[in-house]
């Protein structure tokens, strides 16, 4: 029943097309048409001839041209663990992809190459997995604009991390580092019987803010020179914000046993205020100021 309307609709836009290739034409298409104009893989000789058909307005449909970027990738296989990594080059269309690195990224992947292997999820900055280095700089490639100028879109994965596959580092011991913290809360004494929540203040609530939002995306600890020679033993900028957040939290009675814990050379005072994790943060954080709160209150004890 459906098929005589869509066929005759078909045979209508092919008519379109026809006449478009000399001329453009006013015309009254119905949506059915338009929708299958829509959905036609548009080959190069398709789009010339989509450029001058009809839109349900009359104006001519525009299709832009393709523009290409290069992406130079950073790429390594643990299964071929004596081939050394390398750059790859992959060709996007810009007006074919969505804006940000992480578009281009899941397009590469579609379209080109499946063995490109990289972290996401969310794509908008919030679970911090598709950390990354991009042209230099340690951001989340779901938040990072595609650069459009001529020049290639470098990237590799977070500095100085050991590489389980292209561009997914091992945040093994980033973890391992971010649980010895205790990042949760802590209380001397039980709850009183009927008690269900632990309740702040408005002004003690206000102090988590620019802490809690830390989405533990790694970013600041790889680019902290000092995390990167000593990574085993300083803790680095994104754990000692978060141990932080648990010290300033109103809710906690541990603050000083958990100030107790970092007292040694190498845990928080391997920050040297260079404050490359504050310039680094995706999220507009200050892990620079937290680790400098926690050294204050240290020596304030
Ligand atoms: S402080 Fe910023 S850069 Fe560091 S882990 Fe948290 S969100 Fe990422
Ligand atoms: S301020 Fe401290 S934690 Fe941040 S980059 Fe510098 S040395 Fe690293
Ligand atoms: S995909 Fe979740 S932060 Fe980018």
């Amino acid at each position: 029943m459906w098929a005589m309307p869509v066929v005759m609709s078909w045979l209508t836009l092919s008519r379109v097309f026809s006449l478009t290739k000399t001329r453009s034409v006013k015309i009254n298409i119905n949506a059915a048409s338009l929708c299958i104009a829509r959905s036609l893989k548009t080959s190069s000789s398709h789009q010339a001839e989509l450029q001058n058909t009809p839109s349900l307005t009359g104006e001519p449909i525009q299709i832009k041209e393709s523009k290409f970027k290069t992406f130079s990738i950073y790429r390594w296989n643990p299964d071929k663990p004596t081939e050394k990594p390398k750059l790859q080059q992959y060709k996007v269309d810009l007006n074919a992809c969505g804006p940000m690195v992480l578009d281009a990224l899941i397009k590469i992947k579609n379209e080109q190459d499946a063995t490109l292997t990289f972290r996401r999820s969310c794509r908008e900055g919030i679970c911090g997995s598709c950390a990354m280095n991009i042209n230099g700089v340690n951001t989340l490639a779901c938040l990072c604009r595609i650069d459009v100028s001529g020049s290639d879109t470098k990237i590799y994965p977070l500095p100085h991390m050991y590489v389980v596959k292209d561009l997914v580092p091992d945040l093994t011991h980033f973890y391992k580092q971010y649980k010895s913290i205790e990042p949760y809360l802590k209380k001397k004494s039980p709850p009183k019987e009927g008690d269900r929540e632990n309740l702040q203040t408005i002004a003690d609530r206000k102090k988590l803010d620019g802490l809690y939002e830390c989405i533990l995306c790694a970013c600041c600890s790889t680019s902290c020179p000092s995390y990167w020679w000593n990574a085993d033993e300083y803790l680095g900028p994104a754990v000692l914000l978060q141990a932080y957040r648990w010290m300033v939290d109103s809710r906690d009675d541990y603050g000083h046993e958990r100030r107790e814990a970092l007292q040694n050379p190498f845990s928080v005072y391997r920050c040297h205020t260079i404050m490359n994790c504050t310039r680094t943060c995706p999220k507009g954080l200050n892990p620079g100021r937290a680790i400098a709160m926690i050294k204050r209150d240290m020596a304030l004890e």
